[in-house]
């Protein structure tokens, strides 16, 4: 998601540091916009340093790209922390002398305030009917803590603590963006979705990667979504966005997949392995930098493989019979001398023994990074005789289908399930 954070000028704009920082370990990409006014607690070069983001207050910078414009268009969330009285005022006043109200009137997305000032000042009837007023108007205020505030006086007026302003924010901006109601195909499911490629560690700097951009993943989270379900996301290496919306789980390595894809596996209804997971890892990680060696020798990588992460929870509910009811796994072939991409599609999905198999064509050029593509989705009770349907398009379309094949296996109107896996109605 892209986040403006907006800084008022207030002694608690340095927990705004704390905020940033949660937001961006989260997968956000953020932009601060301070006030002029909070510039004298918190410098510009520290904004910058912590959001990689070059850092204005206003609207006279970097002009040729229309910021005070594009701020508020493009952000998916905008949060104001700490917000001051003055900064309440003048966004219920619709001001815009800097780029932060800028920002704020031009804002599509979710709006989001948390408020700090003293009692007196949160108290007091024009702060009151300003607050109402953004409230009427849709944006979310949040009431500040209660407790020690600048001087020696405590009460009603403390910045609420950064976990609880970036946990409010995230379920505004998810009450916000999930559109679909009881009517979507998916509502009252939950689904978890793995996307992008893991990294494997060979040392500090070093890894062993794969070509997957997630964007595949992305778009089933955001079907899903689309579909009303409530979508975890648990995403490796990403070269697209975090779909807004998702609960989001970031995870580096194949094993760091497993184990949140073994944390989910008990509370979700559908589970799709998207993720382009290593099937080997590095038998050592190095702690420190692997350096080229004097006697010009080479360095030997030893690997090892990854357990298999789809099969194992395949198997996980055959032993337990609890886990997701329905197990979708994805097959990257180019096919060769021995069997077709489709031969080839077939036996993994018997090897793995999911429920569905989306099986992709790739090659150099083909699939990963790709918006178009072709899948055929397998299931083991398709008739061996007959040619699965290729189904062509987006990215997005072959979500929006997978999602309808999805909602179809639940409703039972594709087929029976034989397992032992209770299968709720539609
Ligand atoms: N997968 C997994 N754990 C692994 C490797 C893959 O869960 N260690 C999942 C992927 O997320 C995908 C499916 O298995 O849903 C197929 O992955 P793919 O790499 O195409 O197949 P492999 O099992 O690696 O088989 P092969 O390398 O022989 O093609």
């Amino acid at each position: 998601m892209r986040i403006v954070l907006g800084v008022g000028g207030g002694i608690a704009a340095y927990k705004a540091a704390s905020l940033l920082r949660l937001f961006t370990e989260a997968g956000h990409s953020v932009q601060v916009v301070p006030t002029e006014a909070s510039t004298r607690f918190v410098g510009i070069a520290t904004w910058e340093a912590l959001s990689g983001h070059p850092v204005s207050t206003t609207v006279f910078d970097a002009v040729d790209t229309v910021n005070h414009v594009r701020l508020g268009h493009e952000a998916d969330l905008i949060v104001v922390a700490p917000a001051t009285a003055d900064l309440l005022a003048k966004a219920a006043a619709g001001l815009a002398a800097d780029l932060l109200t800028n920002t704020l009137l031009m804002a599509r997305g979710p709006v989001f305030f948390a408020p700090a000032m003293h009692t007196e000042m949160w108290n007091h009837p024009a702060t009151q009917a300003n607050v109402a007023t953004l409230r009427a108007r849709g944006a979310v205020v949040m009431d500040p803590a209660t407790g020690r505030l600048t001087g020696k006086d405590s009460g009603p007026g403390r910045l609420p603590e950064p976990e609880d302003i970036f946990a409010a924010a995230l379920a505004a901006a998810r009450t916000d963006s999930v559109p679909a109601g009881p009517s979507g195909l998916l509502s009252g499911k939950t689904v978890t979705v793995t996307a992008g490629g893991t990294r494997e560690p060979l040392d500090p700097v070093r890894f062993l990667g794969n070509r997957s951009s997630g964007k595949q993943g992305a778009a089933i989270a955001e079907a899903a979504l689309a579909e009303g379900a409530r979508v975890r996301f648990i995403a490796a290496h990403l070269e697209v966005p975090v779909p807004r919306g998702v609960e989001l789980v970031q995870v580096e390595t194949a094993l760091e997949l497993r184990e949140a894809v073994h944390e989910a596996a008990h509370s979700t209804d559908v589970l799709v392995m998207s993720a382009a997971v290593a099937d080997f890892r590095p038998g050592e990680n190095a702690e420190t930098k692997i350096k080229k060696r004097d006697d010009g020798s080479d360095p030997v990588i030893t690997l090892v493989r990854n357990p298999d992460i789809l099969a194992e929870t395949v198997q996980n509910r055959a032993e337990t019979g609890a886990g997701p009811a329905l197990i979708v796994g994805f097959a990257a072939e180019t096919g060769d001398g021995s069997g077709s991409v489709l031969e080839y599609g077939r036996r993994k999905l018997e090897r793995k023994g999911c429920d569905l198999l989306v099986l992709n064509q790739v090659g150099r050029s083909l699939v990963f990074g790709q918006d178009s593509t072709e899948v055929r989705i397998l299931s083991p009770h398709d008739d061996p005789q007959a040619e699965p349907a290729a189904l062509t398009g987006s990215k997005a379309e072959i979500a929006r289908h997978l999602m309808e094949r999805i909602a179809a296996e639940f409703s039972g109107s594709s087929r029976g399930r034989d397992g032992s896996i209770p299968v709720p109605p539609g």
